[in-house]
């Protein structure tokens, strides 16, 4: 049972293999949050709290006399607000009086098998593993607002998921102008914030920096999870490492606008609060109806690398849904840097061939393929091919390149178009634009006013038309702008605060349908690379691209940044030309491969411009990585190196889920003249057994983890090296 109800001092415990989390409904009737780290069995936290007198910190009414009592320094599960609770609140609403206040107490709870899902949302599934359900009922009576607060308990995965399902159980309309996901409590402690900023091309860079007294928000308002912020946050003891130190992360499991807020407060604890952006939201209540929060996955653990391990397994198997979720994904090439707009068929098949020559299983035909769309201004929204580029047809070139054992793939960016568009000029009301105002264009584009029912209709018919029509086993899906004017031409004014999530659902609910009909189909999410790298995209398309930015020295920092929360068959990386197309670096094929697999290998350059010695160990990397595939996807992953070493260079370390295995990865990126040789010690090996290191010499695993391995000097232009450490008995 990992959860528990203690009669005798009211006490809600979760429990997972490592982990305890404790709530206890008090004698008002508040659900306070008690503790959350290492597991502790049944003792009661309750001795941690203290209560004083804290001037200006007000008392609920029925304790005005306990002035020791207040809200505005209890730990809770949920905050109310407008009663006396100053910090960040996890709900804002409005009643049809006008007042804006509510204040939750305990109303019941219940215990359940299996874990809840959250309609029209993704969440994590139970898959292989087992969960428990907790729900919280939380009620005000006078705003007649309940509150189902949802725990998910993964005792084998140490993660807990949290949402909020908000009720209007009265008789009048309620504004709900702030819904937040979870409110999680760090009473006591100093904490360090590591964030995973960004811009287009630059994703997901991580920077730890520690939290001062103050309200730190981590954001996106884009109607996407964007470049800049991503949805997932740590926080860390000061003096967390890689192997120790306790360590908190908080993912929300959502591809729109979000917000997370932490609140060092006047008292030194620390309240994170994260869910759906409360800028520009408001959600109309009806009586009787709810509002489901998206979900959280919280996990704690000894270490980051243990807290990344956690996140990469439940991600790897209980949100990415579909057969490919742990099975083989097929080397690809997409032709976007070898063509972008200038493709006809004949360029086409003779890359293909190419790759088919090398070892490549897929071809994917990126932007371009339909008509109109000779450069970006155009024919967004006609998804029909362009007869001009492609004479046969896309049933002629997909003939063609199945012919030569490929799979095909195509490019789409169903969620918008252009004014010079059939669909536009069809239904220039299904664009999102505010009335009276000329829109923000972002690449000469719109957004689809997903909200519609008839667009929603619309995309999935047309999306569903192409998969059955053709022989198409793959689909990069991308998403190029953020939304701004956002306005829906179908809903009424007062619930336009609603258009960006309902566009969410929607969207969730096409790739639902979408991935039901077409179970055969790999997705690939895309947002301008990886502007929507989220766990919501994820429960959808096992794979994302990472980045726009090919460059092997630039997706070093992206991937490290990313393998903080997600796991490596979940970022799309590929081999790309020299020198680089967004750069214009010069690096070696060895170093673009040796990036390129840590990840959802692939390429994307024209194969026709390169030499034969060159297309022979593209041959190499394609069997090598088929070959050790399983290991780099689904085994263990380490970060050798560390933000400080990355001035230098960046190495990392997979092992296969038996120890039996091991591949090391190293990548300088500034070799220094005369400078001590480079040292690092292996993680994850098994201590006693014996491994060849790239059958140059055998020792055991306990050597290479507590003397670690001395690198030959590695010189020149971003050179790299391999290490396969074998078990040999
Ligand atoms: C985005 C993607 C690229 C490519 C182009 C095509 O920028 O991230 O990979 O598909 O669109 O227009």
């Amino acid at each position: 049972m990992s959860i528990r109800y203690i009669e005798s001092t009211r006490q809600l415990i979760l429990e997972t293999a490592h982990t305890s989390y404790q709530m206890k409904i008090d004698g008002m009737g508040y659900l306070n949050h008690q503790f959350y780290g290492p597991k502790l069995g049944q003792n009661d936290m309750s001795y941690l709290y203290r209560t004083y007198d804290h001037g200006f910190s007000g008392n609920p009414y029925d304790m005005r006399n306990n002035r020791d009592f207040s809200l505005d320094s209890m730990p809770q599960e949920y905050t109310s607000f407008g009663v006396g609770d100053f910090r960040v609140n996890s709900i804002a609403s409005s009643c049809s009086d006008g007042s804006r206040c509510a204040e939750f107490r305990y109303e019941a709870h219940e215990i359940l098998d299996g874990k809840y899902s959250i309609p029209g949302l993704p969440s994590v599934y139970e898959g292989d593993t087992q969960a428990q359900t907790l729900i919280v009922t939380l009620l005000d009576t006078a705003a007649n607002i309940r509150i189902k607060l949802c725990y998910g308990v993964f005792d084998e995965l140490d993660v807990i998921t949290r949402t909020a399902e908000i009720i209007n159980a009265g008789s009048e309309t309620v504004w709900l102008r702030k819904a937040s996901s979870m409110c999680l409590e760090l009473p006591f402690g100093k904490w360090d914030m590591i964030h995973f900023y960004g811009r287009h091309c630059m994703e997901r860079q991580p920077e730890r920096v520690p939290l001062f007294h103050g309200i730190h928000t981590l954001a996106s308002g884009r109607g996407m999870s964007s470049h800049q912020h991503n949805p997932f946050v740590i926080l860390c003891d000061h003096e967390a490492t890689e192997e120790n130190g306790a360590c908190y992360g908080m993912m929300l499991m959502y591809s729109g606008n979000h917000k997370t807020e932490i609140e060092l407060d006047q008292f030194d604890s620390v309240r994170v609060v994260t869910g759906i952006n409360d800028d520009r939201f408001r959600w109309e209540l009806s009586p009787a109806t709810s509002f489901h929060t998206p979900e959280v996955i919280l996990s704690c653990a000894n270490g980051l690398t243990e807290l990344s391990h956690r996140f990469h397994r439940v991600i790897r198997n209980n949100v990415v849904r579909g057969q490919y979720k742990l099975s083989h994904r097929p080397v690809l090439i997409n032709n976007w840097e070898a063509t972008y707009f200038d493709l006809n068929e004949e360029k086409i098949v003779k890359l293909a061939e190419k790759a088919a020559d090398i070892g490549v299983e897929l071809f994917v035909l990126d932007d371009g393929w339909f008509k109109n769309r000779v450069d970006d201004n155009a024919g967004l929204g006609d998804w029909i091919p362009d007869t001009d580029k492609l004479p046969n047809g896309l049933d002629g070139l997909i003939e063609k390149i199945n012919a030569m054992g490929l799979r095909f793939g195509l490019w789409v960016e169903p969620e918008m178009v252009n004014e010079d568009s059939d669909l536009y000029r069809a239904h220039p009301d299904w664009a999102m634009t505010a009335p009276n105002r000329a829109p923000m264009m972002a690449r000469n584009q719109l957004v689809l006013d997903l909200s519609r029912q008839e667009v929603h209709e619309y995309i999935y018919n047309t999306l569903s038309d192409l998969l059955t029509k053709y022989n198409i086993t793959y689909i990069k899906w991308d998403f190029n702008r953020p939304l701004a004017d956002v306005y829906s031409h179908a809903a009424p004014s007062p619930r336009q605060g609603e258009v960006t999530h309902r566009y969410y659902l929607s969207l969730y609910k096409i790739y639902d349908r979408l991935t039901k009909a077409f179970p055969h189909v790999l997705f690939e999410g895309c947002a301008g690379g990886g502007g929507r790298f989220d766990a919501g995209m994820l429960q959808y398309s096992p794979q994302i691209w990472c980045s726009d930015n090919t460059d092997p020295i630039s997706r070093l920092t992206i991937q490290y940044g990313t393998s903080f929360g997600y796991p490596v068959s979940a970022i799309g990386a590929h081999v790309s030309a020299t020198p680089n197309h967004q750069t214009g670096r010069l690096t070696p094929l060895s170093t673009r491969g040796t990036v390129a697999m840590m990840g959802a290998f692939g390429y994307e350059l024209d194969l026709t411009k390169l030499s034969d010695a060159e297309l022979d160990e593209m041959k190499a990397q394609i069997a090598r990585f088929k070959e050790l595939e399983p290991m780099i996807h689904n085994g263990l992953y380490y970060r050798l190196s560390s933000m400080e070493d990355s001035g230098c260079y960046f190495a990392w370390q997979f092992v296969a889920p038996d120890r039996s295995r091991s591949l090391l990865s190293i990548v300088v990126t500034n070799p220094l003249a005369n400078a001590a040789a480079i040292h690092l010690r292996l993680k994850g090996l098994d201590p006693d057994a014996t491994y060849s290191v790239n059958g140059e010499f055998e020792i055991l695993g306990a050597a290479l983890m507590n003397s670690g391995y001395t690198f030959p000097r590695l010189m020149g232009d971003y050179p790299s090296m391999q290490l396969d450490i074998i078990k040999v008995k």
